[in-house]
C-alpha cells in the first residue's frame, strides 16, 4: 500500500533534513515543514482519512507511532523534553536564565567565625543534647531545687525532670564526666526559654559555651582569651570591660561588655568565670587539683551587634530580603 511507503520515506528525509538543521531558525524552518499545522506529517493524517474504514485501524496506529517518534527526535534535537510543544517565538539560542545563588544563614555564618576563632587556639569543638535532664542543666551546675537562680532562665519543661536545655553550659558536665582534665572546648547549640517574644528575646536562640579545665588555668588565662576573641570577632581596637557578676557555676564570674561606637554604648556579650569547685566535685574531679573556666555567649547578640541588626525575630521568620543580605 502506498501509505506504507509514505511513512518511510518521511521518516528517512525527516532525519537526514534535521541533521542538517543546525541553527534555531534552521530548526524552526524544518518544524514547520514536517510537524507544523500544515506540514508533511498533518498531511499524512489527512491521506488517512480519506482510507477505507477497513484500513483505518492498522494505518491509525502505524501514524500515531511515527508522529511519536518523530516529535521526539525533534525534542531530542532541540533538547527540550519529549513530547512538549516548541511555540514559535521560542529562541533557543538565548543564554538561560541566572538561577540565585543560595547562601549561607547569618547565624551559621558566625557560628562558623566563632569557631575558627578559637580552634586557633586549641579549643576542640563539642556536642552536646538539647533535650536534658534537670541533672544536667542545672543540678551539677550548682543550681539546686528551689534556687532563685533558677528564675533568670525561664524554662520549657518536657516532664518534671526533663528540660529542653536553657543553656549550653549542660555541655560542660556532660564533657567533664566523660573525660578527664585537660579539657579545652567550645559547644555551639541551639538553647530555649520560655519567654515572651519580643525584638530582643525568642523561644529559641542559639550559645557557644566554652570550658578550659586543667591544673593551672587561671582568671588573668580567661580575660587573654576573650580579649582575643573579642579582637578577632569585632577588630583589634575595640573597647572591652569586665564588670563583676554572679553565676552559681562559676566564681569568681564576670560578664565581658564591647563599646558599641554607632550606638555610643557600652554591650553586654558574654558571661564567664573560673568554674565553681562545687561543680568541678559534682563531676568526680579533684578540686584541690584542677581548676578552669568557662564562658558562654548569645550568637545572635554577636551578630546583632556586628551587622547591626535591631530585631532578634528575623533570624528565624526567613525572610530573603533579610537573609540575601548576609
Ligand atoms: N549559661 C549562662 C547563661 O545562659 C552563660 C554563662 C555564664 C556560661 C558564665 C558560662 C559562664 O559558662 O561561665 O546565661
Amino acid at each position: 500500500m502506498s501509505l506504507d511507503k509514505t511513512i518511510k520515506g518521511l521518516k528517512a528525509s525527516f532525519s537526514k533534513e534535521l541533521s542538517k538543521s543546525k541553527t534555531s531558525s534552521d530548526l524552526e524552518k524544518f518544524r514547520i515543514k514536517y510537524l507544523g499545522r500544515n506540514g508533511k506529517l498533518a498531511s499524512l493524517f489527512e491521506e488517512f482519512n480519506k482510507l477505507p474504514a477497513s484500513e483505518k485501524p492498522r494505518f491509525g496506529k502505524e501514524l500515531n507511532i511515527l508522529k511519536n517518534e518523530l516529535s521526539s527526535m525533534y525534542q531530542d534535537v532541540v533538547g527540550g523534553s519529549k513530547g512538549s510543544s516548541i511555540s514559535n517565538n521560542t529562541d533557543f539560542s538565548l543564554p538561560g536564565y541566572n538561577l540565585p545563588d543560595g547562601n549561607v544563614h547569618p547565624l551559621e555564618q558566625i557560628t562558623y567565625e566563632i569557631k575558627s576563632i578559637f580552634q586557633s587556639i586549641g579549643f576542640s569543638v563539642a556536642y552536646g543534647p538539647e533535650i536534658d535532664d534537670d541533672y544536667h542543666n542545672f543540678e551539677a551546675l550548682n543550681v539546686p531545687k528551689h534556687h532563685p537562680a533558677r528564675d533568670m532562665q525561664d524554662t520549657f519543661f518536657i516532664n518534671p525532670n526533663t528540660v529542653l536545655r536553657t543553656h549550653t553550659s549542660n555541655v560542660q558536665i556532660h564533657l567533664m564526666e566523660n573525660q578527664d582534665p585537660p579539657l579545652r572546648h567550645i559547644c555551639c547549640g541551639r538553647v530555649y526559654r520560655n519567654e515572651a517574644v519580643s525584638y530582643k528575646s525568642f523561644c529559641l536562640f542559639n550559645q557557644v559555651e566554652g570550658l578550659v579545665i586543667n591544673e593551672d588555668s587561671s582568671f588573668a588565662e580567661m580575660k587573654g582569651t576573650l580579649e582575643y576573641f573579642v579582637q578577632e570577632m569585632f577588630g583589634k581596637n575595640t573597647k572591652m570591660r569586665f564588670r563583676p557578676s554572679y553565676f552559681p557555676f562559676t566564681e569568681p564570674s564576670a560578664e565581658v561588655d564591647i563599646w558599641n561606637e554607632k550606638l555610643n554604648q557600652w554591650m553586654e556579650i558574654l558571661g564567664c568565670g573560673m568554674v565553681n569547685p562545687n561543680v568541678l566535685t559534682n563531676v568526680g574531679y579533684d578540686n584541690k587539683k584542677y581548676q578552669g573556666f568557662a564562658f558562654g555567649m548569645g550568637i545572635e547578640r554577636i551578630a546583632m551587634i556586628k551587622y547591626g541588626i535591631k530585631d532578634i525575630r528575623l533570624f528565624y521568620q526567613n525572610d530573603k530580603r533579610f537573609l540575601e543580605q548576609f
